[in-house]
């Protein structure tokens, strides 16, 4: 069904629509209300100026109309700048005349619901002097009460028009005070968690990294309104931007107070040249609301990204066997076929090659050669990637493998071949990063290449089942050959290439698994992760630091998209690595031929356990119960739809003598059934930990009296499974 409507009211698609409305008498308000079965994001067009308005965001109202009935329009809905805006603006641009003003009046609005869960409100926005057009795109998902905003600038000037500023969201809130959650770090100290008062003025969380968003800040936050929220109250919103490059987030207290909340691709040194009739579209600001805390955000965050944000969110995952960590680049296919075997042996779904198969002029025996040059190193793999596939296959386990296609050494024919393909200042020294350089995806040919870096492979192997898609350096001396005297759009265009091959690619093949990496977790957003099934959280796989990392992801994305691995760093027991990997997406990386029979035994059983319970931990609800941010160890768990059955995690970080720990009250559970609690992921021989196993209690009892779990001592682990009697 499309409903539009304009200042003349509302018509049925199919008759005359008018493209400018400028009412000779003040027109009354219109009232367009957007949002989801929880909380409302309400606009208003003021009749009197015929601009857009914010009029209200929070939880849900009875009769959005009401708002009208406040004198105070609200806050501009996408601020333009050079008109009477004075704070930061959601666009600004320059006129083919050199003209640097914009005023945007409403034009008219449409409805559109594919169906019974999705509106997707466009608000139309004009300029009255020039022929510049902006739609607001509001796209609420009711179930999951996520919002999904982006914005789309068009105009139909004589000559391109340079847009400045290109915000996908503008949101506005009037709270007593505003506490934010940020989460930063660098390469292996992904996702660090912070919070902090905004006062006034500007704070911004940003990057200019060019190939992927993050490293340094990622882009994602909760703002809590009024009092810091918790898990279970506080009223916040939670977003997150979908684009894999340069992103900013700017929050602005003004003098009476109200924060704007301004979100896109970075524009810093990004002005986009826009030609007549061309469409500027920006990434999606995707956000929720809760007025119950942190958890609810996250579960509403989770169950959207289940269903709309991750590929194949509903389908299941393979866990798998990795070599990085275990040979790096020192292997050949002897070695190979045993760790093929060593995947069987641990009844791990599939083995993933890792860096270093590749290059025959310049080897990939270290990352100072070869990539860019995608055939089978002939000393290491003398039968190519083909025999592996058929080990594999006879081995009844699946085959993936790593690929780096965007990257090259300045040692590999690629580099010789084709010096125009990469991005390096014309007149400069060239700058490394871990010994490599970017291509220049903003050239369709580069597009090409690196599509037929994946289509070669498929074509030659189509027993290939999965991918690790690899990015290891940001950009810097950037200047793109293709882009000529356009050098502000590498950034933006770069990105959209990168999406352009990535849409081809899943044409063609939409259904093999993906996995997103970027030297560990630089590149994790909803940008990319509509083309992948999960993603490298971090190359810290050290179990304490990625019960902090995983626990900040856990924020904003699923646990079935977080890929952690068991591997040899730390010095925490195998138990306590497992446990902690199997709290996302459950994957291995250690050398299974040097594990003890005891070690072998434990961790084939934890992969059984692990197969018995994924749908839980990919499907289920979180709850955070205990945050290793607030007390010395860390508590969470996961239950399924119908909460019959849940799984608990609990780790044990540190302890000072004679600390002891309170219950834990656990959370999503009926409190009207029973259930057993039965610890799992016992080491042969080893005397059970927890002192709960076995024993059965309501979820009543579970809810409000809580269990005694985890012990003192430091670094242990407790798993338990927690299923309905009947
Ligand atoms: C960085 C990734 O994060 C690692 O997992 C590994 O794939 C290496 N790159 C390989 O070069």
């Amino acid at each position: 069904m499309m409903l539009f409507f304009s200042f003349y009211g509302s018509f049925n698609l199919s008759g005359q629509v008018p493209m400018t409305a400028r009412p000779v008498q003040p027109a009354p308000d219109i009232i367009i209300p957007t949002g989801t079965s929880s909380f409302d994001l309400i606009f208003r067009v003021n009749g009197r100026d015929g601009r857009l308005y914010q009029a209200y965001l929070g939880k849900k109202l009875f009769d959005p109309n009401e708002v009208s009935q406040s004198r105070d329009a609200g806050h501009p809905a996408y601020a333009t700048f050079g008109t009477d805006n004075l704070f930061e603006p959601a666009i600004r641009m320059t006129h083919n005349d050199g003209n640097p003003s914009l005023e945007l009046k409403y034009v008219s609005h449409q409805e559109e619901k594919p169906d019974n869960n999705i509106t997707l409100t466009k608000i139309k926005l004009k300029d009255p002097e020039y022929p510049v057009e902006v739609t607001l795109n509001i796209r609420s998902f009711r179930n999951e009460n996520v919002i999904e905003e982006w914005a789309e600038i068009v105009h139909n000037e004589k000559k391109p028009v340079t847009v400045f500023n290109y915000a996908s969201s503008m949101l506005h809130f009037d709270a007593g005070r505003y506490w934010l959650t940020h989460f930063h770090g660098d390469w292996a100290e992904e996702m660090k968690m912070a919070e902090t008062e905004l006062t006034a003025g500007i704070k911004i969380l940003d990057s200019k990294l060019g190939s992927r968003a993050h490293m340094y800040q990622t882009p994602v936050f909760m703002i809590s309104l009024n009092e810091k929220s918790d898990e279970n109250t506080g009223e916040l919103i939670a977003g997150t931007l979908a684009w894999s490059g340069n992103f900013r987030i700017l929050f602005e207290v003004d003098e009476k107070g109200s924060l704007r909340v301004i979100s896109g691709i970075n524009p810093f040194a990004s002005e986009y040249s826009l030609i007549p009739g061309q469409t500027f579209i920006t990434p999606s600001m995707i956000f929720t609301y809760s007025g119950n805390g942190r958890g609810e955000a996250s579960r509403n965050l989770h169950r959207w990204a289940l269903k709309y944000g991750i590929l194949h969110g509903d389908k299941p995952r393979y866990t798998l066997l990795n070599n990085w960590e275990t040979t790096y680049f020192a292997f050949d296919q002897n070695k190979l076929s045993g760790l093929i075997d060593d995947t069987r042996k641990m009844g791990l779904d599939l083995f993933l090659l890792d860096d270093g198969w590749f290059g025959n002029k310049y080897p990939r025996n270290n990352d100072r050669a070869g990539l860019g040059d995608w055939q089978e190193n002939r000393a290491k793999l003398p039968d190519g990637i083909g025999y592996l596939v058929k080990e594999a296959g006879n081995k009844e386990v699946k085959f993936g493998i790593w690929i780096e296609p965007e990257m090259v050494n300045p040692a590999s024919e690629l580099y010789e071949n084709h010096p125009d393909w990469i991005l390096k200042l014309p007149n400069r020294p060239e700058h490394y990063y871990r010994n490599q350089l970017v291509l220049d995806l903003t050239n369709p040919k580069v597009q090409d290449f690196v599509y037929n870096v994946v289509d070669e492979l498929l074509t030659k192997y189509p027993g290939i089942a999965y991918f690790k898609w690899d990015c290891n350096r940001m950009m810097t001396n950037t200047y793109s050959p293709y882009l000529k005297d356009k050098q502000s759009h590498v950034y933006i265009d770069y990105v959209r290439g990168l999406y352009s091959v990535l849409e081809r690619l899943r044409k063609k093949y939409p259904d093999i698994p993906m996995m997103l990496c970027s030297g560990g977790g630089g590149r994790v957003d909803y940008g990319a992760l509509k083309y992948f099934t999960e993603f490298w959280a971090s190359d810290n796989t050290d179990p304490l630091e990625r019960i902090y990392i995983q626990w900040g992801y856990s924020y904003f994305f699923p646990a079935i998209s977080v890929c952690n691995h068991v591997t040899s760093m730390g010095k925490q027991s195998l138990k306590f690595r497992t446990d902690v990997a199997m709290m996302g997406k459950l994957g291995y990386d250690i050398r299974v031929n040097e594990m003890t029979p005891e070690e072998l035994k434990f961790s084939q059983e934890a992969v059984a356990n692990y197969n018995r319970l994924k749908d839980i931990i990919w499907h289920g609800d979180i709850y955070r119960l205990v945050s290793p941010y607030d007390e010395n160890r860390a508590v969470l768990m996961y239950v399924n739809e119908k909460k019959d059955k849940a799984v608990l995690f609990a780790y044990t970080l540190n302890a000072r003598k004679g600390e002891t720990f309170n219950r834990v009250r656990l959370q999503g559970l009926d409190p009207a059934k029973a259930y057993r609690i039965q610890e799992i992921n016992i080491m042969p021989g080893v005397r059970r930990t927890g002192t709960e196993s076995g024993r059965s209690y309501s979820g009543e009892y579970l809810m409000n009296i809580g269990l005694n779990i985890g012990s003192t001592a430091p670094l242990t682990s407790q798993v338990y499974e927690i299923i309905v009697q009947n």
